[in-house]
């Protein structure tokens, strides 16, 4: 059984989806059809692609397209999602325009995949803050029952797709050189070398920014609790890729912070999810610091090795002694892979499973 495959988008999400599909050995019917909004060939992954201008006739055969363009009424999915359809391919979307339609399935596969059945012909793939937070709290939440969130983000650049990586990639010579740095307003409002920018997309009316709207609700109908409780802080950092959450989480029922890593480091309960806490493994931190007491914990640049690019880490987890039953925990992912690509490519490998594509 294969599948015949197209890719809408090449920025840094559409490489890791071609990245996915090659390393998890996806079953693909003859080569990727890749589409952008302009003719040209790129390397994607360590292949060379023949990129089209997209148009209808390109959809023909497709029977899964992901979507990895631009948001927005001049972007990808809602210019290309209906004529997909209507070529008869499932689409599934890393953009933001049809999260919170009601019709649509906004889906994590450890949490929510029965919501896709063979009639859901679009689903979508939260927000990257959102994917790494969900991943890590549904599992307690089974247990526990979550009461209230706050969460405050630490994000990557590259959450703001490749003009912002080269942004900041062009501001670091210019601080080392002690030259005066240059940025381009219509990315980040500040330069973002060496500082750190509490504001993500646009503000709106009420002072919260949209992307701190999107994890508000996005968790809630992912976790199918539409009252729940939830505010959220979204920061830009100078890392390029990976994002870090500091989560407190409230439940109904006990939770202690033993549970919790327990339930964490339970592959059947948490599956997607690695614990790095506890007494540090390396000797050479103790000594070199002199603190027997160190602990570790995950940190963005874990993301890049191979053992963590398709997991949500977790670290820090310890009791919140202000209220019954809450933790605190840290939380770190690679935006680009489980934030966006990784969690597309499971969706569909999901769905062959199930017998819904292939
Ligand atoms: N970056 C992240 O961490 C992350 C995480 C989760 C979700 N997402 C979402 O994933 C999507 C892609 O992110 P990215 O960072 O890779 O974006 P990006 O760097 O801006 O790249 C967007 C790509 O989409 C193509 N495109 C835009 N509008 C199009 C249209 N109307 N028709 C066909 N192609 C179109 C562009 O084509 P050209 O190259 O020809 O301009 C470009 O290749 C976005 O919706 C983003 O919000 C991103």
């Amino acid at each position: 059984m294969t599948v015949k495959v197209g890719l809408i988008g090449v920025g840094p999400v559409g490489d890791r989806i071609v990245r996915c599909l090659k390393e998890r050995d996806f079953p693909l019917a003859g080569p990727l059809r890749v589409m952008a909004t302009r003719y040209r060939r790129e390397i994607l992954g360590d292949e060379e692609f023949e990129v089209h201008e997209t148009s209808a006739e390109l959809f023909a055969g497709l029977e899964v397209v992901f979507f990895a363009g631009r948001e927005g009424a001049k972007g990808a999915s809602a210019q290309w999602a209906q004529t997909a359809i209507e070529s008869g391919a499932y689409c599934i979307d890393n953009g933001s325009d049809f999260r919170l339609d009601p019709s649509v399935p906004l889906v994590v596969p450890e949490i929510n995949m029965d919501e896709v059945t063979a009639d859901t012909k679009l689903i979508a793939s939260p927000n990257c803050s959102t994917t790494q937070l969900v991943v890590a709290l549904a599992p307690l939440h089974r247990v526990a029952g979550i009461k209230r969130i706050v969460v405050a983000t630490y994000q990557a650049v590259s959450g703001w797709g490749q003009a912002a990586v080269e942004d900041m990639q062009r501001q670091l010579p210019q601080y080392v050189n002690g030259e005066a740095v240059e940025f381009d307003p219509a990315v980040f409002a500040r330069p973002i070398i060496l500082d750190c920018i509490p504001h993500i997309d646009r503000f709106t009316d009420g002072g919260y920014t949209k992307e701190e709207l999107k994890m508000v609700n996005e968790t809630r109908k992912i976790l199918n609790m539409p009252d729940l409780p939830i505010t959220a802080t979204a920061v830009r950092v100078p890392v390029d890729i990976g994002h870090a959450e500091a989560i407190n989480v409230e439940f109904h029922e006990k939770m202690t912070a033993q549970q919790a890593t327990e339930i964490l480091s339970d592959p059947q309960h948490a599956p997607g999810v690695v614990v790095i806490d506890g007494p540090t493994q390396d000797p050479n931190v103790v000594s070199a610091r002199d603190a027997p007491e160190e602990l570790q914990y995950p940190t963005q640049a874990d993301v890049k090795k191979d053992e963590y690019k398709d997991m949500v880490l977790v670290g820090r987890i310890r009791q919140d002694e202000t209220v019954d039953s809450g933790l605190n925990m840290w939380v770190v992912s690679d935006n680009l892979r489980k934030g966006a690509a990784t969690n597309v490519v499971q969706i569909a490998e999901e769905m062959i499973k199930r017998g819904i594509l292939g």
